[in-house]
């Protein structure tokens, strides 16, 4: 799992890359016949270093891609996978689509609600959590299913879950 480093809200007006992905960066771009192409591998480039998107994180996707920066927020705000706030160590998504909420999702997310004391959308004082309801996560056979940075979680419980907060502490 990655621990993206998070930035904070006061994120710079300008970013640029930094040296260790320049190299990745260019890679990304070498794979598509038009620059514009390699947008959604450069938000996710981003996002990894940067642990969410900040305006300059977008911008900066803008000026390397030679796009118009509302061609890059557009596709950013399109996708949920971007995180356009910042979020905590750990993000957990909970899937609330069919599948999972007949099978208990609704209860899994109260308790994690409970056990953290946060609710949808917020982030724990520690900055460690952050947990969401989201949509489908394609992983409806294993249901209630969560996603946890870019890790599956499935066929869930109180039980399961509190183990694998254990585990993140
Ligand atoms: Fe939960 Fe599809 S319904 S993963």
């Amino acid at each position: 799992m990655s621990h993206a480093p998070v930035m904070p809200v006061e994120a710079p007006a300008v970013l640029e890359w930094p040296e260790a992905v320049k190299a990745e960066v260019a890679e990304a771009i070498s794979h598509y016949p038009v620059k514009r192409s390699a947008v959604l591998p450069l938000l996710w480039i981003a996002q990894r270093q940067w642990g969410w998107l900040p305006p300059a994180a977008m911008q900066l996707v803008a000026r390397t891609l030679e796009l118009n920066e509302p061609e890059v927020f557009g596709v950013a705000t399109f996708y949920t996978m971007f995180n356009l706030q910042p979020v905590g160590r750990h993000h957990l998504q909970v899937c609330m689509t069919l599948s999972c909420s007949l099978m208990g999702a609704d209860r899994l997310f109260k308790h994690l609600e409970h056990k953290l004391g946060i609710g949808h959308g917020e982030t724990t004082a520690d900055g460690r959590y952050t947990l969401r309801r989201v949509e489908c996560l394609a992983a409806c056979g294993g249901g209630p299913c969560m996603q946890v940075g870019l890790d599956y979680y499935e066929d869930l419980d109180e039980a399961k879950v509190d183990s694998i907060l254990e585990k993140l502490k």
